[in-house]
Formats: structure tokens, sequence, C-alpha cells
């Protein structure tokens, strides 16, 4: 991977009839996408949603990811994080210093843990991508700081996401933002494009140089999804081929949105219907 790298970029207008396959090059949709992707981007945020009463001390992983499930068939879509890889789970729950991909289970979410629960419902054939923080009882103030700083770094990058900007440009003020707080990056994963395919080109970083990477285009759609960790940025990957951890023990946070690239800045397909974009939510 060579994202400091200026780079040619192909780009791949897709029409309907075409395979739903992962290429290198960044396909650009067009209006059928977006109302596919607003429509399963809506489902995701919904469920987002709905998890916030539940998310108490005392509620197991996979209570949260049985909710999950039924609420994406309910909705219906089917959870693309079902049979995935060999994962056979609705969402993945990633618990205090868990960076990403944890694997709903028996635990009990006690006061002061904060979770991120990341949901990709598939809806005739597209795919909404979105996580959010929240937080069981009470926590920290240092909890709370890089859970409102990582979900700053989001909102910065999306601000970034315009035509004749380049990928590097979002990167950049996450990293920025980030590390004004004396937080740590993670390398280890990134965003990616995402529509009928659920990880396609691009890889999107969440650190950068302005002017660097692909140049954004009308008809892009991908993620922006940085971990953000109140220590280092080094991961460790626990023995379950999933769970991926801050490798020096420290709190680890990420927010994620699905985006679509218009003609004059980007569509939030995964906005939360009813404000609850970020913690507080309120009582
Ligand atoms: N939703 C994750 C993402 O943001 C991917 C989870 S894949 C799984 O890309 F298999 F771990 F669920
Ligand atoms: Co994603
Ligand atoms: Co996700």
């Amino acid at each position: 991977m060579t994202p400091y790298k200026r780079c040619m970029t192909d780009y791949m207008t897709m029409t309907a009839d075409m395979p739903v396959t992962r290429s290198a090059a960044i396909k650009l949709y067009d209006e059928t996408g977006f109302a596919g992707m607003r429509k399963a981007g809506r489902l995701a945020a919904e469920i987002l949603d709905a998890l916030v009463p539940h998310v108490v001390p005392g509620v197991t992983t996979g209570e949260l990811d049985d909710i999950v499930r039924a609420m994406t068939l309910d909705g219906g879509g089917v959870p693309a994080t079902l049979g995935y890889r060999g994962y056979t789970h609705s969402c993945c729950t990633s618990l205090n210093n868990v960076i990403c991909h944890g694997i709903p289970g028996d635990y009990r979410l006690k006061d002061g843990d904060i979770l991120n629960i990341d949901v990709t419902p598939l809806v005739d054939g597209w795919h909404g991508d979105s996580s959010r923080m929240y937080v069981a009882g009470e926590t920290s103030i240092k909890a709370r700081r890089l859970i409102e700083v990582t979900y700053e770094c989001l909102m910065l990058g999306i601000e970034q996401a315009k035509p004749g900007n380049h990928l590097g440009d979002i990167g950049h003020v996450i990293q920025r933002h980030a590390e004004k707080h004396r937080y740590g990056v993670v390398r280890d994963f990134c965003g990616h494009g995402l529509g009928r395919v659920f990880h396609d080109s691009p890889e999107v970083v969440h650190i950068g140089r302005p002017d660097t990477g692909p140049e954004l285009r009308p008809g892009m759609f991908f993620t922006i999804e940085p971990m953000i960790n109140i220590g280092k940025a080094g991961v460790k990957m626990l023995d379950d081929g999933w769970t991926a951890v801050t490798r020096d023990r420290s709190l680890s946070a990420q927010f994620e949105h699905s985006i679509g690239i218009t003609e004059t800045g980007c569509e939030i397909f995964t906005r939360s219907p009813t404000g609850l974009d970020c913690p507080p939510y309120g009582a």
C-alpha cells in the first residue's frame, strides 16, 4: 500500500448491467446508486438510533447483535457481515481498548464501558456501512473527550470530501486533529469504497498529506471511519483472528459514515434521522 504516492487513477462509470466485482478502478455511480445507498444508509442509521436505549450496564454484546440482526431483516435487508470471510455475526462490537472487529458474545457491559457498534445492512444489493460510539452508564472525562474528538475527526474528514479535493486531504485533517490532542491514528485499518461491493477501491487511510492520492469525483462512494487511540497507534490482533486491540491497552474510539461525492460536496448516506450521531445521546 502506498497511500502517500501520487498516482494515476482509473475511474469506471457504472451502468446497471455491470457485474458486482471488486476492482482497482474507483467506480462512479449514477442517480440509481445514490437512491440505493440512501435506502441502505438510512436503515444503518435507524438501527444505530434504535440501539441507544439498549446500550446499558448489564446487556451482553450478543444481545445487541440479536437486535441488529432482527432490525436489519425487519427493514428488508441482510447483515452483510453474516458469512463475510467466515464472520458469523450481524455487527461488530468493539469495547474499550478494542479498535475494531470485536465479536459479539457473552460479555456483559459494565458502568463506564465505551463501545463501538458497526453495522452494514445490505439492502437491494447496496451496502450501508456505519458505526458510532456508545457509553454504558457514565464514563470518565478522558473517554468522553476521546469520543468527542474522534467524531470531530470524522466530520472534519467529511468536510474535505468534495470534487477536486484529493483523498489525502481527508486523511490530513483527521491526522492533524487527532495528533493535536496527542492521540494515535490507527494505520492498519482504513475506510473503503463501497456500493454494490462491501469493500472496494479506494482505500481511505486516515492519515495523509494535502493534494495527494486520487482526486475525488462526483459519483464516488466510500466510507470514512477513523480509529483513534488515547495512546499510541499500534495494533495487536487477538487469537480469534478478528479482534484488533491497542498494543498499549489504551482506549480506542471510532465513528463511520458512508458518503457519496456530489457535484458540490458530498451526501452522507448514514446520518442519524433523529440527531443521535454522537454521544451524549441524552436520557
Ligand atoms: N463494518 C466493517 C467496516 O467498516 C467491516 C466488518 S467486517 C466483519 O468495514 F466481518 F468484521 F464484520
Ligand atoms: Co467500513
Ligand atoms: Co463498518
